[in-house]
């Protein structure tokens, strides 16, 4: 049983358990043809979201109607509410490009992705009444203006409201999905006598654009590749037939709207992603089964989950762990994307540190032969999950005929996972058929921190457009 005996060594599978990591491995494959027929759909379906009857990705514009310039200034607080912390930065816009920030991270109590509303708004009031008596011991002047980055899908008929659609990774509490937030957060800092006023909501992929535009002016996206997945970018007013009737009359059809794609929701229909039958399991049994089809298959919420499926189908079929006890692997989500991440960080021949790990998560002690099956699973599943990812990125640089871009990305995925970024960026020479002696003209950057200087950037702005007396 193991890397103990140096002398074992992995030879390959048995043919039957052979036999179904071929099958795996086709399902989970994202050949150059799939990614350049889901780039295809993808691009009419951001049409489709942008148009009066709408489609599968929402499209939401965010109200940023200007670019940062870089010379925005002032001191500005932000909240981003994360799925497992709730950060709050105080942000110092310099100018020049620049900005200095101070943050404080609170963990969420436990079971919050089922509290009530309530809870959640209580809590998020306490952490900021404390950070703000921490940095601002004398008290305050005037309220401090803060930016609230929440990452869910929430129609804006300005950029002071955010109407919660539905919820999206996993989140579930009740009563908030079709209203407004913002006053949810306004009341509870009220109660709380905190000077702040919320000037902005923002997505967090919003936010990473404006943050990275702000340090980089050739930035053209800002994506996350995390929980969930998203990106946001730049359209024009005049190709957004949803928007008629509802801009101001200094708006016109070349001005700027951040659009919040929300494509984590892109081909709910089933047309062209490749689901496999564990994709479909995880989806009817996610609190909100049809919704998120694509984020379902590629970002940190869900990579652990389909590698525990595929394992206890495998184990089903008595091809892995015979005779042992799965409790623990019939948990679900009891392994995070950590899961895959390390297992495919082992270096050593006998995959010490898979063993390890699946005792860790598990409880489960598995031979060198259920290693090496692990190790294969958690690669396909992180190879699928990057090559996927790209697609948005494409279908957006097409539709805006974008030749080159910076693609500024954040997230745990993109941040953390080993060989995304290689994967990601190999996935996108594939879909363009860029040559090899030919420099990569769309790359994905690491982008600047958007739930904090973007969420300021984007309150600066917004108070430079009421200043202007525009909204
Ligand atoms: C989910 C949310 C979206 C967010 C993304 C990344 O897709 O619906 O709003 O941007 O996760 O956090």
């Amino acid at each position: 049983n193991g890397y103990q005996n140096s002398e074992e060594k992995f030879t390959g599978f048995n043919d039957e358990l052979q036999k179904e990591v071929d099958v795996i491995t086709k399902d989970l494959t994202i050949s150059k043809e799939i990614l350049q027929k889901i780039t295809n759909h993808f691009v009419s379906e951001l049409e489709k979201g942008l148009s009066k009857k709408g489609g599968n990705i929402p499209m939401i514009p965010g109200w940023v109607l200007d670019f940062p310039t870089g010379n925005e200034t002032g001191d500005y607080l932000a909240i981003d509410l994360g799925g497992t912390n709730l950060r709050v930065v105080l942000v110092k816009l310099r100018g020049n490009r620049k900005f200095d920030t101070v943050s404080s991270k609170y963990s969420l109590p436990d079971n919050i992705r089922t509290a009530t509303a309530d809870e959640l708004f209580t809590f998020i009031a306490d952490c900021l009444k404390k950070f703000v008596e921490q940095e601002y011991p004398n008290g305050v002047s005037e309220p401090l203006p803060l930016g609230f980055t929440f990452s869910y899908p929430a129609s804006q008929n300005s950029i002071t409201e955010g109407i919660l659609q539905r919820w999206t990774k996993g989140f579930d509490i009740k009563g908030m999905e079709g209203k407004d937030v913002v006053p949810m957060l306004q009341d509870a800092i009220k109660h709380f006598h905190v000077p702040i006023e919320v000037v902005a909501l923002i997505n967090d992929t919003t936010g990473t654009l404006v943050a990275s535009m702000y340090t980089d002016s050739e930035t053209k996206m800002g994506l996350i590749f995390g929980t969930g997945c998203n990106g946001a970018y730049y359209d024009v007013v005049g190709a957004i037939p949803k928007l008629e009737g509802r801009v101001d009359t200094d708006v016109n059809d070349d001005t700027p709207m951040a659009i919040n794609c929300e494509y984590g929701a892109f081909d709910n229909e089933h047309l062209v992603l490749p689901r496999t039958k564990y994709d479909i399991q995880i989806d009817e049994e996610s609190p909100r089964p049809g919704q998120q089809s694509n984020e379902k298959m590629m970002s940190g919420y869900y990579l652990g989950e389909v590698l525990r499926l595929i394992l206890l189908d495998l184990a089903s079929k008595g091809l892995i762990l015979k005779d042992q006890d799965l409790e623990n692997l019939k948990k679900p989500f009891v392994l995070d994307t950590s899961f895959p991440a390390q297992v495919e960080e082992d270096p050593f021949e006998h995959l010490p540190n898979v063993k390890e790990l699946v005792k860790k998560f598990l409880n489960l002690d598995v031979n060198l032969e259920e290693r090496y099956v692990i190790r294969r699973l958690a690669e396909l599943i992180g190879e699928r999950s990057s090559r996927l990812s790209i697609c948005g990125i494409a279908a957006i640089c097409k539709k805006r005929g974008y030749k080159t871009a910076h693609c500024a990305a954040d997230g745990s995925v993109y941040n953390k996972y080993p060989g995304f970024k290689e994967r990601a960026a190999k996935a996108l020479r594939d879909l363009f058929e860029w040559s090899d002696d030919q420099e990569d003209p769309i790359i994905i950057v690491p982008a600047e921190d958007g739930s904090g200087a973007g969420a300021a950037i984007i309150a600066a702005l917004t108070q430079a457009r009421l200043k202007k007396g525009l909204s």
